[in-house]
């Protein structure tokens, strides 16, 4: 399944992207992470809303972490651990992508 663009994905950002309908809709993070393209399902793990539905919201402070405008939550970029906030510890849920051809590929399960 095609997401995004891979121009769309700078270093440091995020991209939220819809996937799925009905009771398997959701929204993924996309973001990239020393050059290489990941992706988050938005949910937070401390009460599993998302973290918000606009994307330059959840890349403050410094676009260092991805933050829950909730309850402040911060998580690392590189594996979705939460550092620091009600759910430190825990982590958001990756998702495996891929990217080839200029695009960002969500990879299906076999
Ligand atoms: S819902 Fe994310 S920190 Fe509370």
């Amino acid at each position: 399944m095609d997401l995004a663009a891979s121009r769309d994905l700078e270093e440091g950002g995020a991209v939220l992207v819809a996937v799925g309908a009905g009771t398997e809709a959701r929204q993924l993070i996309l973001l990239r992470v020393g050059g290489v393209a990941a992706a988050y399902v938005n949910a937070c793990p401390h009460m599993g809303i998302m973290l918000d539905w606009v994307a330059e919201r959840i890349t403050a402070p410094g676009r260092r972490w991805l933050r829950c405008t909730a309850h402040g939550a911060l998580f690392r970029r590189e594996d979705g651990v939460c550092v620091s906030g009600p759910c430190a510890g825990q982590g958001l849920l990756r998702v495996p992508v891929t990217e080839r051809g200029g695009r960002i590929m969500l990879e299906e399960a076999s």
